[in-house]
């Protein structure tokens, strides 16, 4: 891993040992994918202010996400499907936070189980709710994931229906995968990707396959998927399940500011600007260009993390001055996941680790919790 010196190199050590149709499905976003492209793009217009002559020995990047100390405010999204990248995907990436002392957030639509991260790590993760029209499954769910002592649940609301996503219908990317000859070669000529893959019994939707009503196999599975998402969801929803859940409360895919102040009356503990990494509306603008409204908004109310196309450590800074207490990383760890496994994501959050904290000596401050507007080059406004 010594060379892969950024998140891009990870990226093209992935697209190299992961199968197209599984690269693609981390690497694409939805309908034009301008959401997707503006949520990296924005990032670069964001200028840090430079200074000098300050002591930058003896920096921290150590803080807290909802109370839990971290060893740098960066979590692992809740990403599905993330054993396809490589096989036991999510118990690895799991195990890489743990180690490296940064929250991992399992989704519903996981590889792995619950219970199969519960059985590989010793602190607690983050579990990631879709609420699905059949209640008996999310109650389920939300009870395993307090079996298995997850510290915090995140619900995602910018799900209620499945936007389209291109490339994954062009590569035959369905729950089993269409077994094209293109397929089967691309698979073929990735033999360390495949090994993994056969070697493992983890192969389907273990949350879901054997738990939710009729669900046998993976292709009960695709049609129960396609008519489960509910597209009813509404603000009475997160009181039961908050109700039910009875823990830490992170509500994710907010990206307005009305919906944000309806977000900080929910009693939740902190709220996500995202917009689904660009793979929900396109069209939409990226999370970084509309955080610094939430958070000025509602920032007093509850605690604000934001993620869409954090690609660097740079990045981070830049979230967190314009107002985000913590952020989320979703491909960069996929990348890291694919080109390495376990040793792929750790490598991931090192380079961000060691990006942030040069950044941070560089702007003259030596605790990320100092992080705000002060550090922006913003010439049209005056500092806070
Ligand atoms: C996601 N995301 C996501 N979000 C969620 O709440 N549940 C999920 O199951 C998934 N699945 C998923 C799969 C893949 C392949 C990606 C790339 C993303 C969205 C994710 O949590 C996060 O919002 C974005 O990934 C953040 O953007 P970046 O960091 O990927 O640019």
């Amino acid at each position: 891993m010594s060379m892969l010196l950024t998140i891009d190199d990870l990226k093209q050590r992935a697209r190299q040992r992961v199968p197209k149709m599984f690269f693609d499905y981390a690497d694409s976003g939805a309908l034009t994918e301008s959401t997707y492209r503006a949520n990296e793009e924005d990032f670069s217009k964001i200028k840090l202010r430079q200074r000098v002559l300050v002591d930058m020995t003896n920096r921290s990047l150590a803080s807290t996400m909802i109370g839990e100390p971290v060893s740098m405010p960066v979590a692992l999204a809740p990403t599905g499907s993330t054993g396809m990248q490589h096989a036991d995907g999510e118990m690895l990436a799991a195990q890489a936070a743990e180690e490296f002392g940064v929250p991992f957030t399992l989704s519903t639509m996981s590889i792995c189980s619950i219970e199969d991260v519960a059985s590989v790590t010793k602190k607690p993760f983050w579990f990631q709710l879709y609420v699905m029209t059949d209640k008996d499954f999310v109650l389920n769910l939300i009870d395993r994931a307090k079996a298995a002592k997850c510290s915090a649940l995140v619900l995602t609301l910018d799900l209620q229906i499945l936007a389209q996503r291109h490339k994954d219908v062009r590569n035959g990317l369905t729950a089993p995968p269409k077994m094209t000859i293109p397929n089967i070669i691309d698979m073929a000529i990735r033999p360390g990707w495949c090994l993994g893959m056969f070697g493992t019994k983890r192969r389907t939707f273990r949350n879901i396959v054997g738990h939710a009503k009729d669900v046998k196999d993976l292709s009960s599975l695709s049609a129960w998927t396609n008519e489960q998402f509910d597209p009813k969801l509404s603000w009475k929803d997160v009181e039961w399940i908050k109700e039910r859940w009875g823990g830490k409360l992170i509500l994710k895919g907010i990206l307005d500011k009305e919906d944000a102040v309806m977000a900080a009356k929910s009693g939740a503990d902190a709220i996500i600007v995202s917009n689904h990494g660009g793979r929900q509306l396109d069209g939409a603008p990226s999370s970084i260009s509309v955080l610094e409204e939430i958070a000025d908004g509602v920032g007093d109310k509850i605690e604000i993390h934001m993620d869409g196309g954090i690609r660097s450590g740079q990045d981070v800074l830049r979230a967190l001055c314009l107002g985000a207490k913590g952020v989320y990383i979703g491909r960069p760890f996929l990348y890291g996941l694919g080109a390495g496994g376990k040793a792929g994501v750790t490598t991931a959050l090192e380079i961000i680790r060691k990006e942030l904290d040069t950044t941070l000596a560089l702007c003259g401050k030596r605790d990320i919790r100092e992080a705000g507007k002060d550090m922006l080059y913003r010439p049209d406004r005056p500092l806070p």
